[in-house]
């Protein structure tokens, strides 16, 4: 382009009709962008220095970890400097409340860290805070379809969005794979509140030369769960959400058995009050089930038989969305060109338990856009150039 200066000023003149000094002053402007990385001024006269602003922004949380989702975003936007709105679940108002008047015993002053609580109104609440020009961010977890709708009302002022949505994760054996780590990791990715949550595997593939013995050994261990009232210390897996939840893992069972797959383990919601469902465990579920490409959200673990790497990654990456994906093989090779290609923004190898505070935590596709946690404090920032002249 520098080579070419004259000639691309003289096409900006021609088709934009500026003066040729403006077109070719845009045209050395425009290389620059190509030339500079970071902010040094081609003006001796000028200093360039950016400065990250903090927006104010409204927060937006499941029920699923009714505090943990809040913490998430909370510490990034007031680290930044942001105030906050925050709105829980319906479902799950009591974790916010009880964080809210902790920062405010901690002395974090008034209007800094605002809660909403939401019942029959939650839509316009929803609405209200994703549409309002005071809000200048906003940071939801929640299923693809809402982070959908959200994300719309958003855009009618252009706002910073930072989205975690719905998933629905492979996790994947290897005929490599140690296979006792391999069941332990499905246990923790898959039954960790009770497959509420959006990194749960939700596709458990395994290669047919360790089929039988995965899903026995997997099979044995989910038995022996014990479901019931989450305080009670003997209890292992707590209830579902609600009857929509114990609808959906039904729905999803009956489905994938009315195409051939059997229940090994469980099947049934258990008897007594609440919306206990036991862990089930589906073997030969087919590809065509509802299970394959919709979340279950709820402690059904569905294993499929597989033959190739390749047949395998085609697999897995056949769906719209892309949160965390999972695998066990001990090739290092194999580690590298899976992990590689999964279309994921997680990925866990040889482990089934990715979370933490410090991990750059999101998805691609359609389950999320932006980063959260310690690596999401950028999105709770705006970006301003303070250009210095005559120097
Ligand atoms: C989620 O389910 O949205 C979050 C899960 C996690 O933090 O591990």
């Amino acid at each position: 382009m520098q080579e070419h200066h004259d000639d691309l000023g003289k096409i900006i003149t021609l088709e934009n009709g500026k003066t040729l000094a403006e077109g070719k002053g845009e045209s050395a402007y425009s290389a620059s962008f190509i030339e500079v990385k970071h902010i040094p001024s081609p003006f001796p006269s000028i200093r360039n220095v950016v400065i990250k602003q903090p927006v104010g922004c409204s927060i937006l949380t499941p029920w699923n970890f009714p505090s943990a989702m809040i913490t998430r975003k909370l510490g990034a936007a007031l680290a930044a400097g942001c105030t906050a709105i925050i709105k829980p679940s319906p479902e799950t108002p009591f974790s916010a409340l009880a964080i809210a008047e902790l920062a405010r015993r901690a002395g974090v002053p008034d209007g800094v860290i605002n809660v909403v609580t939401t019942q029959k109104n939650v839509e316009a609440v929803g609405r209200e805070l994703c549409q309002n020009k005071i809000v200048k961010k906003v940071s939801f977890t929640g299923s693809t379809p809402v982070a959908k709708l959200l994300y719309g009302l958003a855009s009618s002022t252009l706002k910073k969005v930072s989205i975690e949505a719905g998933g629905n994760a492979p996790f994947i054996v290897f005929d490599d794979a140690d296979v006792e780590k391999a069941v332990e990791g499905a246990i923790a990715c898959k039954f960790r509140g009770s497959g509420q949550t959006c990194v749960c595997a939700n596709r458990i593939y395994v290669q047919s030369s360790v089929y039988a013995d995965f899903a026995s050994k997997l099979s044995e261990k989910v038995a022996a769960f014990r479901v019931g009232n989450g305080l009670d210390e003997a209890t292992t897996h707590g209830p579902l959400i609600h009857e929509k939840a114990i609808d959906k893992v039904k729905r999803h069972i009956d489905d994938a058995v009315s195409r051939g797959a059997q229940v090994l383990v469980g099947g049934q919601r258990v008897r007594g009050a609440g919306s206990f469902f036991s862990p089930t465990i589906l073997s030969d579920v087919p590809l065509d089930a509802a299970i394959n490409t919709e979340e279950t959200f709820g402690p059904v673990a569905a294993l499929i038989k597989f033959e190739t790497e390749e047949e395998m990654i085609a697999l897995a990456n056949d769906t719209d969305v892309g949160l965390a994906g999972y695998f066990f093989s001990r090739d290092v090779g194999r580690v590298w060109r899976v992990a590689e290609a999964l279309e994921v923004g997680m990925v866990g190898t040889n482990t089934g338990l990715i979370s933490h505070a410090t991990i750059p935590f999101g998805g691609v596709k359609e389950s999320g856009l932006g980063r959260e946690g310690s690596h999401g404090i950028e999105e709770y920032l705006n970006q301003k150039l303070i250009a210095f002249g005559g120097i």
